[in-house]
């Protein structure tokens, strides 16, 4: 058995070698680390909780509520979570290396947009075990359209760099781009290329910092009538700042359904937020970089 002062050195000597092999990895994630310690001293904004979210997007989207395609949805939900389970992997709050799992609400308000919009370019950013990654890409393959671009900056650890995407069966896999690095760096030559967006998934690193330059570009990218989904607002101030400054016409703030209660959140679940592009918006210019 190992003592724990040669365990210590042990652990600290394989994130040499991880920094060794990985310094511009290594330093965005001491950075984030840095920011975000600072970012989280301030106290929580109190966002609104919109109810009867569902009915209200439907409304705005111009569809009858209930909608047939929520319903489609459960059985699969309920197979995902059973087969990461099934091979040993623990599902939901902070099961990826701290952070969490797309929880059952993010996922059904995902689908219906993406089932119902019919998008052809979805991006998003944070896959972790790729509970989002794996809806997007089935959704998009009964809609028979639309391909899926998703960024993500990989754990320095080998064994949960494998564990990436772990919920996206191969079958979906074609219509998938993965790309690896922070969406400070891959994201703003991502959309360049893709030229304009359908949807956007913020599931990346939660701070107001990250957040407002996500979704300022991405903003700035979504073709009228498109929409944006930004998950686990209630951690930053991010949402807020957005909604102030864009004033979109439309914004839900949604209470999230993880799959077991998130003791570290304010109501033991977290929030997400979905904002529609109306058809008639012009493109926004970015007038200040974060
Ligand atoms: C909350 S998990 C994503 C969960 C996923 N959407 C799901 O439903 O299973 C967050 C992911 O974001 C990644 N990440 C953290 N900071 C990032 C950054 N700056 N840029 C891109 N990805 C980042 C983490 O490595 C992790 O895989």
């Amino acid at each position: 058995m190992l003592t724990s002062g040669l365990q210590s050195v042990m652990a600290a000597s394989g994130r040499l070698m991880r920094a060794a092999a990985d310094p511009v990895g290594t330093w965005d994630k001491a950075l984030d680390r840095f920011l975000e310690s600072r970012e989280y001293r301030r106290p929580l904004y109190p966002y609104a909780v919109t109810e009867e979210w569902e009915n209200k997007l439907h409304e705005a989207l111009g569809l009858p509520t209930g909608c047939a395609e929520t319903r489609e949805l459960e059985p699969l939900w309920l197979q995902a979570v059973a087969e990461l389970r099934g091979r040993g992997v623990d599902v939901g709050p902070a099961s990826f290396y701290g952070y969490n799992d797309g929880d059952a609400a993010l996922i059904r308000a995902i689908w219906c947009l993406v089932r119902h919009l019919r998008p052809q370019t979805v991006v998003e950013t944070g896959v972790g075990h790729g509970f989002t990654s794996r809806f997007v890409l089935e959704a998009l393959s009964r809609n028979g359209q639309g391909a899926l671009t998703s960024i993500d900056r990989p754990p320095l650890d080998p064994m949960m760099r494998d564990r990436v995407g772990s919920a996206v069966p191969s079958e979906l896999r074609s219509g998938w781009t993965l790309i690896p690095g922070t969406s400070r760096r891959i994201l703003p030559p991502t959309l360049s290329t893709l030229g304009g967006i359908d949807i956007f998934i913020h599931d990346s690193l939660h701070t107001e910092r990250n957040v407002r330059f996500e979704v300022d570009r991405a903003w700035h990218a979504l073709r009228p009538g498109g929409a944006l989904v930004i998950d686990d607002v209630d951690t930053n101030w991010g949402l807020r700042s957005f909604l102030e400054k864009f004033k979109p016409d439309f914004a839900v703030v949604c209470q999230a359904e993880p799959v077991r209660p998130d003791t570290r959140r304010f109501n033991d679940r977290g929030l997400f937020a979905i904002i529609l592009k109306s058809k008639a918006a012009a493109s926004h210019s970015l007038e200040s970089k974060h």
